[in-house]
């Protein structure tokens, strides 16, 4: 754990492993902003539960990077007096430099994303991460198979994660949790989501860490507590939040035209945003 003053930051390893006993999941909500990030705190804040800000490497290009948004989001915590655990992860981080960068700025969680490598090569570059960030407290998450779809306007195909892939990556690195890709894409699903249940049952028997679905948006209420019930403890969404703030604003400018104070505009989303947070946390403690 990090200590920020009186308050902390920590690695995703003991909610996670909460969470898998207990038969939940923690959300991952991605950030774009600094009001994202505010009116994502608050409702974990008035909903108690811990939550993983997740953080692309597009969303730390465009915030200005890792440092100003580890400087935020430290701030937020101290002046919303934020209490509720909140783990400051790295989404898809594809190199060793990325993820270094970010440890160095204060995040305490990376995701090492070499899965578009062959096995060999994601292994060695996410080995080299487990042991900069495990010597600092950091946990780390890593991906095989591929997930596909469109994340920060990068579109790619998916390939379905096999149980040696998953062993390999997990004996030969150590790290803390495994993203499986078993049929699940970023972005909007074309036609109903076909996970992979009976893999991921298995891979989550085969491993003692906690297992991550990446797409989470778009799931159907049902597959959601399917994927919690075979091991998944971690359930990144972006996309149905973008959406949400999205139409909230777009109708609040339709509405006003006149509008140009950007503290308007932003936060005529935040209604949208909290609605459908609450509605996620709700969904992923279902089982609980
Ligand atoms: P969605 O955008 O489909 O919700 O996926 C988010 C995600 O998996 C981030 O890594």
């Amino acid at each position: 754990m990090i200590k920020l003053g009186d308050k902390m930051l920590v690695n995703f390893n003991e909610m996670l492993q909460n969470a898998k006993k207990g038969k939940y999941a923690v959300p991952h909500f991605n950030i774009n902003d600094l009001e994202w990030t505010k009116y994502i705190l608050e409702e974990c804040q008035n909903e108690n539960t811990p939550v993983i800000l997740g953080v692309s490497e597009g969303a730390a290009k465009y915030m200005g990077g890792f440092n100003t948004i580890a400087g935020m989001v430290k701030g937020l915590i101290q002046d919303l007096g934020i209490t509720i655990p909140v783990c400051l992860h790295v989404d898809h981080g594809t190199s060793f430099e990325t993820c270094k960068k970010a440890i160095d700025a204060g995040f305490t969680s990376v995701m090492i994303d070499a899965s578009k490598l062959p096995l060999e090569e994601n292994v060695k570059t996410t080995k080299e991460v487990v042991e900069y960030a495990h010597s600092r407290g950091v946990s780390v998450e890593a991906e095989v198979g591929h997930i596909g779809g469109t994340e920060d306007n990068i579109t790619s195909t998916e390939t379905n994660a096999t149980l040696e892939e998953c062993e390999v990556i997990y004996q030969q690195t150590g790290i803390d949790a495994l993203a499986p890709a078993l049929g699940s894409v970023h972005g909007f699903y074309k036609g109903e989501p076909n996970l992979d249940f009976d893999r991921m049952k298995k891979i989550n028997e085969m491993l003692p860490i906690p297992l991550v679905l990446h797409g989470g948006s778009g799931i159907p209420d049902d597959k959601i507590a399917m994927a919690i019930q075979c091991g998944t403890s971690k359930i990144n969404v972006n996309t149905e939040i973008q959406d949400a703030w999205s139409k909230a604003v777009r109708e609040f400018l339709q509405n006003d035209d006149k509008a140009i104070d950007p503290r308007k505009i932003i936060g005529s989303g935040e209604k949208a945003i909290k609605e459908k947070v609450r509605e996620k946390i709700e969904l992923f403690q279902k089982t609980k």
